[in-house]
Order: structure tokens, then C-alpha cells, then sequence
């Protein structure tokens, strides 16, 4: 008989982990963050991450995207730095176009689509990476030959799917998933030693230990695309503003969905919320924190 070990993560909880900034911190304290997304098709979603980091607390943010849409995102982030990477057809080629061992923590897959190039992309990640890896949306389809390296991985990986994408992962159909998601995002998150967000209502966050923790914030609001980028993005600050993967995550979620809620308690409806107003809704959601 196995011991479950489950929690809500309420209000109370982000405010029990929460850490605030220090007087004395500059830049380099809150964390040399790497965003790498995008495609000709898709040049708005790692837009969106790399806002939401900006918002979220991170302390230099990079964007890493195929050159053919440099100029196009690089129009619509002034905060950010850009890294170029060579470009097939408008997306990634395969070849890294930096060292991604500098920073403290990257996230793959925004906007990636399914090219060839991100497949070896994602490979040389697994390995090269020495700080917290976020893999989430296409970067989630390239994960399922990769399984095998994942496993082997010995620095964290958060892995960032919604119910279609844990089925592809994990080989099961989508209903299979919908009335296992405790079991069977357990079981993953133990066999290959990461953390999982499985999204929806109710997201759960699962440690590599099986620890889970059940998200109470979030409405349907939410159910619009672009608002599991702007997740991403929150995730990468958090995790470099904070000791303990498990809180940050269950905080980044937490105040994602909050900003959702404090967005239709006030002068929106569940219809019109734009991933957009989600970030754009985060300060208020952080006044709140402290
Ligand atoms: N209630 C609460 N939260 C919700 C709800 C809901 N009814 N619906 C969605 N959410 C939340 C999820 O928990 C998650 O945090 O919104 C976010 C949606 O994330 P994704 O499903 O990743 O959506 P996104 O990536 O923005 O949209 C397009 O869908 O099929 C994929 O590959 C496609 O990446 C593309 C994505
Ligand atoms: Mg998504």
C-alpha cells in the first residue's frame, strides 16, 4: 500500500514560501534566465514567455529564437536580450547558437512546432544544461523520443503538460489520463525523476519523490491559447528566485491562476482575458504577496 502524500496549495501556502527581494540585491541575484522558442508560425508565444519572466521577477532575461524572426520579436520585447539561433525554413536548425551552461535556469518550447531541428535541440539541452530545465509545449512532443535521456538527466527538469501532451508523453489516451491524473502523473514523475505540472483545473505539481500538490486558483479564463506560455514564463523566474523547486513551481501556478481570477473579479469576463492580460495582471497578484 503506498502512503499518498497530498496537498492543496491555497493563498496560505504562497505566503508561508514566498520569499520577498532583498534590499541588497542587484540583477545577477534574481537569476540569468533563458527562453528558447518560436517559429515563423509562431513568433508570439515565446513573446509571451519571456514577458511573463520580465514580470515575474527574473533578473536578466535572454530570448533565444531562429533568426528568420529576430527582427519580429525583438519589436515587441525591450527588456530582454535576443540570441539568434541559424534557421531552417523559420525554425530552429539543430545548432545552438549559445552557451546554455551559464544560466540559472532555460526553458524549451514555446512556439517551437515540431521541424526537425528542435529534436537536437532539446538532446544537447538534456545534457548541457546545469541549472532547473522547463520543458513545455512542442518541446513536450520532441520529449517522447527523448524519454531515455530525461531519465538519465542528473540536474532538474519541470515538465509543463496539458492532458493531450501528458498523453502523447506517457503513451496514454487523453481519458485515460483525465480519470487517472494523480496515479498516473506520480508514476512519471517518479520513473524519470521530474517535476510535472499536468495543467487544467485543478493543475496538479508533482515532485520526483511523488509529492503532490493541487493548484485552487484559475478559472476558464484561462482556456485560450497562450496562457500555458505565459506559465512557462512565470515558472522560469520563480525557480531562480527560489531554494525549493516544489514552492516555486506551486507559486508560479498559483499566481497565474490568480491573476486570472483578480482579472474577472474586476473588468473582465471569462471570455474576453487575453494571455496578454494574464502577465499584464501579475503586479497586482504580487501586491498581494507580501
Ligand atoms: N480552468 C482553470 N485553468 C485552466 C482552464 C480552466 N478551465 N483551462 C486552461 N487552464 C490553464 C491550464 O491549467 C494552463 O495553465 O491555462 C493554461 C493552458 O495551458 P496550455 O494548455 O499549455 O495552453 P497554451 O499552450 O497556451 O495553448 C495552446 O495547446 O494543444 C496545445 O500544442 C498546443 O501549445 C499549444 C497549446
Ligand atoms: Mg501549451
Amino acid at each position: 500500500i503506498v502512503k499518498l502524500d497530498r496537498k492543496c496549495w491555497t493563498e496560505n501556502e504562497v505566503h508561508q514560501t514566498l520569499t520577498n527581494r532583498s534590499p541588497s540585491s542587484h540583477k545577477g541575484t534574481h537569476g540569468k534566465g533563458l527562453v528558447i522558442g518560436g517559429s515563423l508560425p509562431m513568433t508570439g508565444a515565446p513573446v509571451m514567455t519571456t514577458r511573463a519572466v520580465l514580470r515575474a521577477g527574473g533578473g536578466l532575461t535572454t530570448l533565444a529564437i531562429p533568426d528568420a524572426i529576430h527582427s519580429i520579436v525583438a519589436s515587441q520585447i525591450v527588456e530582454a536580450m535576443f540570441s539568434p539561433w541559424k534557421a531552417v525554413n523559420g525554425h530552429f536548425s539543430g545548432e545552438l547558437g549559445t552557451d546554455v551552461s551559464r544560466f540559472d535556469a532555460v526553458a524549451f518550447g514555446p512556439g517551437v512546432g515540431r521541424e526537425n531541428g528542435g529534436e537536437k535541440i532539446l538532446s544537447t539541452l538534456l545534457d548541457n544544461v546545469k541549472a532547473p530545465l522547463i520543458v513545455d509545449a512542442d518541446g513536450l512532443f520532441y520529449l517522447v523520443k527523448l524519454k531515455e535521456k530525461l531519465k538519465q538527466r542528473s540536474y532538474p527538469t519541470i515538465i509543463t503538460p496539458h492532458t493531450g501532451e501528458f498523453a502523447r508523453l506517457t503513451g496514454h489516451l487523453p481519458t485515460e489520463i483525465e480519470n487517472d491524473r494523480f496515479e498516473l502523473s506520480r508514476q512519471f514523475a517518479i520513473e524519470y525523476g521530474v517535476y510535472i505540472v499536468l495543467k487544467g483545473p485543478y493543475s496538479i505539481v508533482t515532485t520526483p519523490t511523488g509529492s503532490q500538490f493541487v493548484n485552487t486558483s484559475g478559472n476558464a479564463a484561462l482556456a485560450k491559447g497562450g496562457t500555458g506560455d505565459v506559465l512557462t514564463g512565470i515558472i522560469l523566474a520563480f525557480v531562480m528566485n527560489h531554494s525549493n523547486l516544489q514552492e516555486a513551481v506551486s507559486n508560479a501556478v498559483f499566481a497565474h491562476g490568480k491573476a486570472a481570477d483578480v482579472l474577472v473579479e474586476g473588468n473582465h469576463s471569462m471570455r474576453d482575458v487575453l494571455a496578454t492580460d494574464v502577465i499584464n495582471a501579475l503586479p497586482s497578484v504580487f501586491r498581494t504577496f507580501h
